[in-house]
């Protein structure tokens, strides 16, 4: 078993030297990270470096030129089509503009996957439907469309949905972008709660929002050309003084990374 050496729990993915390019567009330069179970993970780094790309490889979306990806001891690189989207279904994603279906209700949006993955009674869908609006605060909004919530309602609906199916692995993709600041320190909130409520969930997340990552998170890994080039808890982060690592946290436009 590997042990995750930030956090001391054991890895639950585990990226090694994985490369990815587009073209000419050489993104994931050698990519080693070890996402622990049980625990919130935070990729940080600038835009465009490779953030999104590292989840989508993990859920089988991408495959690496190089390199190997492991969801404990499986190598993701010699499964079938077949058996990847088996891994794809132990994963929940709540996306960064939430993609609900404009057309649907709010009670059809969280349902939807298990409508099309198991054949539950109604009964049984209701019942999980109701207990996953509930733990997200939205039980008063389960017969609204999407355009008549808000951006933080939509994004508290993406995450009922991406846990409606009880994932071993929930992946956030900024999931406060675009709130107000006390939507998205309520968002923040509900993925702590969500996490301390399911001890076995491994949960990633992708932000921008440094406080709330330095707040929730239980590691910390900082993407710089597509490579992990620091990472620790939020307390090494808070305490460093890296100058990449400042002038990330301050959001300075002083320091090694130029605009
Ligand atoms: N499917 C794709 N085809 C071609 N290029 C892609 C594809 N997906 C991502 N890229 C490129 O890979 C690079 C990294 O993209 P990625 O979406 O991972 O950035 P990011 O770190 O998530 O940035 P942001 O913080 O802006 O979301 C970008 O240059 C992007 O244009
Ligand atoms: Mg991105």
């Amino acid at each position: 078993m590997i042990i995750d050496p930030v956090t001391g729990a054991p890895a639950a993915i585990r990226y090694e030297g994985v490369h990815k390019s587009f073209g000419t567009n050489h993104v994931l330069r050698g990519l080693d990270l070890i996402v622990p179970r049980g625990k919130i993970t935070a990729i940080i780094g600038r835009s465009g470096t490779g953030k999104s790309v590292t989840l989508k490889h993990v859920m089988g979306l991408l495959r690496p030129d190089r390199g190997e990806i492991f969801l404990g001891d499986v190598n993701l690189m010699q499964l079938n089509p077949k058996a990847l989207r088996r891994v794809r279904e132990r994963f929940g994603v709540v996306f960064q503009n939430a993609a609900l279906f404009d057309s649907m209700d709010v009670f059809d949006n969280v349902a939807f996957p298990l409508l099309e993955h198991e054949s539950f009674s109604s009964d049984v869908v209701r019942a999980k439907v109701t207990a996953a609006l509930a733990q997200v605060g939205l039980s008063a909004a389960v017969h609204r469309l999407p355009s008549e919530l808000s951006g933080g309602m939509r994004k508290r609906v993406g995450l009922a949905r991406a846990l409606i199916r009880d994932p071993e692995f929930l992946l956030y993709d900024e999931p406060t972008t675009g709130l107000d600041p006390i939507l998205s320190a309520a968002m923040d909130e509900l993925i702590y709660e969500t996490q301390q409520a399911r001890p076995a969930l491994t949960s990633v997340i992708i932000s921008h929002d440094m406080k709330a990552v330095l707040a929730i998170a239980d590691k910390v890994a900082f993407l710089v050309d597509g490579r992990v080039v620091h990472e620790g808890t939020p307390e090494y982060f808070a305490q460093s003084d890296d100058a990449l690592i400042r002038q990330f946290l301050a959001g300075s436009l002083d320091g090694p990374m130029k605009v």
